[in-house]
Parts: structure tokens; C-alpha cells; sequence
């Protein structure tokens, strides 16, 4: 270990891409190696998991060699061997674990589970100087769409999350009914720079707490499925009634072919403009509430142009110090994985070779409420 911090590799794996990275003192990005898998899936429009876990055993090995190779470090040079062990697909996040404690166990060097939530969080510090805490987190995902309170980097808090769908996964639900290409949220995004985003009028999902205690604090909870049936029945008109007919086979009145570019621009960003103020709707809320000097935000929508431009906007109004991650940290990657455990590595939180996978974050809320949703 070097006087500025540990020297720690990284390695993610919990999803469609095969990662690892080698970070010095946490924010020190030394080579970041990213295989995705995304023409894999492309045809089943989603993540195949047996097909992800095959993918990610045949590219483990090279992927780590890159990444060492590119860092310019030798195995010796490492202080820990670090790993996002949950949450994601169990046979995805078993190739990551098995191969960091393998590596862990054959160089004597300690094994440091990470949340990949958490990680997703820490992505705004990379390459850059570090923030004041507390701060507040959003994460903004295919699989996530969460709102922290972090008193410090190790103690997370989570206050509001998704009641169905991810704002990711409705991103790329909205792309294959406009029938653009799988993983469909970037491409919306450039065809909603050509739209109006007044054109269609979509609802926004308003929760709030169902408390007898007036002076509750407001719902930080989102709900992105409403949303989802809204723009199908936009695009697609409502389902054309036939006895017997569900699922797949019913039929709609036209499809995203009968459509103009021009109009199939104006969707995109109505719908874009739609999901995105649902997400800052509850940074707004959850900022007045907690009136913290950072915001820190992570998860491939925050790749996201429009959740960019807000966002930095609120950060100016608002004199808060908001770290959007640069593009190639916004995605998943293993970047993140190593840059966080330099925290835990610092309080002296190391895992053992028992470190397990799981399906589900670390990360608790303080307390559960009961929700109801309102629509605007
Ligand atoms: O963080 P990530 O790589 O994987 C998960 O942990 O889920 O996020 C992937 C998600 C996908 O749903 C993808 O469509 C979305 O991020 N995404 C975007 C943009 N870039 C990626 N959504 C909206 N606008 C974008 N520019
Ligand atoms: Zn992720």
C-alpha cells in the first residue's frame, strides 16, 4: 500500500456485462475493462441469465488480465481483491465471487464485498476530488430507481424506491414499442432530440405515504408502470377488443410503424420528459427535505440527457454539489466496485472466503410505509 491508499481490484459481474478495474486509493481509476454482452441478448430484447453466467465464465479470465495489464501492477502490487457480490442474477454475481475469492485465496490478499447500489453511488468521485458529507444518493437504473441518504459512505440509508418497474427498464420498454433497437434507453434519448416533448400529454405517478400523521414527511417512492401502459395505448391506440384474445396475441389499432419520424420523435421526448420529471420530482422532494451540501448519482439512465441537464440545473439553484458520473462509469462497470472498497478496506471491513452472492441490497430504509399512488 502506497502513503495516498490501497491499491485494490476490482470485479463486476452481476448483470450483462463483464468487468474489472484496478483503482488506487479509491478514486484513482489505473484501467477500467468493460465486455459487455448486449449482442447476446439483443434478440431476446432482455437478459437471457443463463446465457449471461455462460458469457461471463468465458470472459472472466481475459477481462481480468486486461485489466491488470493496463493498470501496469503485478498481482503482488494489489492490497485487496474487491467484488460486487449483490444485488443482481445469482449465476452472474457466483462468477465474480468465485473468481475474486479465488484470487484472493491464491495471492493471501483480503476479499471485500461490495453493494453494487453502493458502488453505483461512488461512481461520481472517480477521477475526480472528493465531497462533502451528508449526502443524498439516486440511483437510476435498468433494474433500480432509488433515493439514499448517506451519513457517510458506509452508512446508506435507502428513503424511496420503485414500487413496480425501474426508470431504465421503462426507458427500453418505451424503445421496443417505438421498435428501436435493444437496450433501447440511449437510442430514445437521441430520437427525443428531435421531438417535442409537449407534444403528448403522459401521466406522472404522484405517491405519497398513507399516514394518519399529517406532518409525515412526503413519499420519496416511484412508480414507472402506469407510465408504461400509458404510452403503449399512446402509440398503439387501445387494445381492439376480440373475445378469447390476452397476452401477445391482442391486437392494437396501429403500431409504431404508422407513424411519422417526426411523430415518433415527438413520442420519444413526451416520454422522455414524462419518466424524467417523475425522477426529479422526488429529488426535488427528497432535497428540500434533507438539505445536504452533495448529491451523488449513478446507474446507466444517468447517462441520461435530459436527467443530466436537470440535474446539473438543481445543482446550480440549489448550491449543491451534484456528481454525475462521466459516460463510461454511468453504465455498469468495475470501476465503482474498486473505488468503494477502498472505504470499507480504510474501516477495516473485510470479508472471507464464505462471502456469498445475493439477489438482494444491503441497503435497508430506516422505516416502512404504507403507500398509495395518486395519479396526477
Ligand atoms: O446501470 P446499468 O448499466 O445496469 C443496471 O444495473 O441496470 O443501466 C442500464 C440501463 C438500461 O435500462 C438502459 O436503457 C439505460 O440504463 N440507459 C439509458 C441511457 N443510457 C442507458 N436510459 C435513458 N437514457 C440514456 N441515455
Ligand atoms: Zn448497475
Amino acid at each position: 500500500m502506497t502513503a495516498d491508499g490501497p491499491l485494490i481490484l476490482g470485479i463486476e459481474s452481476s448483470c450483462d456485462e463483464t468487468a474489472a478495474s484496478v483503482v488506487r486509493a479509491g478514486v484513482n481509476v489505473l484501467s477500467t475493462i468493460i465486455a459487455t454482452q448486449h449482442d447476446l441478448h439483443a434478440r431476446y430484447a432482455g437478459v437471457v441469465p443463463e446465457i449471461a453466467s455462460r458469457a461471463h465464465i468465458q470472459r472472466i479470465v481475459p477481462v481480468l488480465r486486461d485489466a491488470m495489464r493496463e493498470a501496469d501492477v503485478t498481482w503482488a502490487d494489489l492490497d485487496a481483491i474487491a467484488v460486487g457480490h449483490r444485488p443482481g442474477l445469482i449465476g452472474s454475481l457466483l462468477v465474480g465471487v468465485s473468481a475474486a475469492k479465488a484470487l484472493a485465496w491464491s495471492l493471501g490478499k483480503p476479499v471485500i464485498g461490495v453493494d453494487h447500489i453502493a458502488a453505483h453511488l461512488h461512481a461520481g468521485l472517480l477521477d475526480r476530488p472528493p465531497v462533502d458529507f451528508p449526502a443524498l444518493g439516486l440511483v437510476v437504473s435498468g433494474g433500480h430507481t432509488s433515493i439514499f441518504h448517506l451519513r457517510d459512505p458506509l452508512d446508506i440509508t435507502l428513503l424511496g424506491r420503485t414500487i413496480d418497474d425501474a426508470v431504465g427498464e421503462a426507458f427500453d420498454k418505451a424503445a421496443t414499442i417505438l421498435g428501436l433497437d435493444y437496450p433501447g434507453g440511449p437510442n430514445l434519448d437521441a430520437l427525443a432530440q428531435r421531438g417535442d416533448d409537449r407534444a403528448v400529454d403522459l401521466p406522472i405517478a404522484r405517491l405519497s405515504a398513507q399516514h394518519d400523521d399529517p406532518h409525515a414527511p412526503p413519499c420519496l417512492d416511484f412508480s414507472f408502470s402506469g407510465l408504461k401502459t400509458a404510452f403503449l395505448y399512446a402509440v398503439r391506440g387501445r387494445p381492439v377488443s376480440q373475445r378469447g384474445t390476452r397476452g401477445r396475441n391482442v391486437q392494437f389499432a396501429r403500431d409504431a410503424r404508422d407513424l411519422t419520424n417526426r411523430q415518433r420523435a415527438d413520442y420519444a421526448a413526451s416520454f422522455q420528459r414524462a419518466a424524467i420529471d417523475a425522477v426529479m420530482q422526488n429529488v426535488q422532494r427528497a432535497v428540500d427535505q434533507y438539505p445536504v451540501p452533495t448529491l451523488l448519482v449513478g446507474g446507466g439512465v444517468s447517462a441520461n440527457s435530459r436527467l443530466r441537464r436537470d440535474l446539473v440545473r438543481l445543482g446550480t439553484e440549489r448550491r449543491i454539489d451534484v456528481r454525475l458520473p462521466e459516460m463510461r462509469y454511468c453504465l455498469d462497470n468495475a470501476a465503482m466496485i474498486a473505488g468503494y472498497a477502498a472505504a470499507r478496506f480504510g474501516a477495516g471491513q473485510f470479508d472471507d472466503l464464505t462471502l456469498a452472492a445475493s439477489t438482494s441490497s444491503s441497503i435497508a430504509a430506516a422505516d416502512v410505509h404504507h403507500r398509495h399512488a395518486e395519479h396526477r
